[in-house]
């Protein structure tokens, strides 16, 4: 009885749903973070010019952010407003639905950054850069404290 209580609990909470465990969540987007920003801080150098623009090396790394950027979403399960050190303000758990929806846009920019880069036009590439990183500030402005 308890066991079959058990088992329809945890299948009727989507992983997504439980922060069983809140410093791990904090740690895994944070790192996720750092990963990605490691791959985007290139793209928003050769973009203001302060490296030489290279399309090749553009898109390999345009490819990693857009592989990153789905990951992000689960780091932010109910509870994991607080368990370690966090940025993430407390607005996100009570606007989810606009926080996922921030982080949407996001993906799909950041797929659509991989993908036009990846079809080699300088301009287009540098465009659609734009259109990305107001993704990451509009998200910031709302939801990450500093
Ligand atoms: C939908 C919301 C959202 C989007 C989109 C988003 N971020 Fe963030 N970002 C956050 C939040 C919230 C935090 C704070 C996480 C924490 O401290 O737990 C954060 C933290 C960070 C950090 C600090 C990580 C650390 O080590 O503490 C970096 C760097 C970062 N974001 C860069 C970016 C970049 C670059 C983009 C776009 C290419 C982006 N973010 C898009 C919400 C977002």
């Amino acid at each position: 009885m308890l066991r079959t209580a058990l088992a329809c609990l945890l299948l009727a909470v989507p992983a997504a749903q439980a922060a069983a465990d809140p410093a791990a969540a904090i740690e895994y987007r944070q790192s996720a973070y750092t990963v990605m920003v490691w791959n985007w801080a290139p793209l928003g150098a050769m973009v203001r010019g302060r490296t030489p623009w290279d399309q090749a090396e553009f898109t390999r790394r345009a490819q990693r952010v857009a592989t990153l950027a789905p990951m992000l979403l689960e780091g932010f399960p109910p509870g994991s407003d607080k368990g370690a050190d966090t940025d993430a303000k407390g607005e996100i758990w009570s606007n989810y639905a606009d926080f996922s929806a921030k982080m949407q846009a996001f993906e799909r920019e950041s797929a659509a950054l991989a993908q036009v880069a990846a079809g080699g036009d300088e301009a287009a590439t540098r465009a659609q850069f734009g259109k990305t990183a107001e993704t990451c500030k509009a998200c910031h402005d709302a939801y990450k404290a500093d």
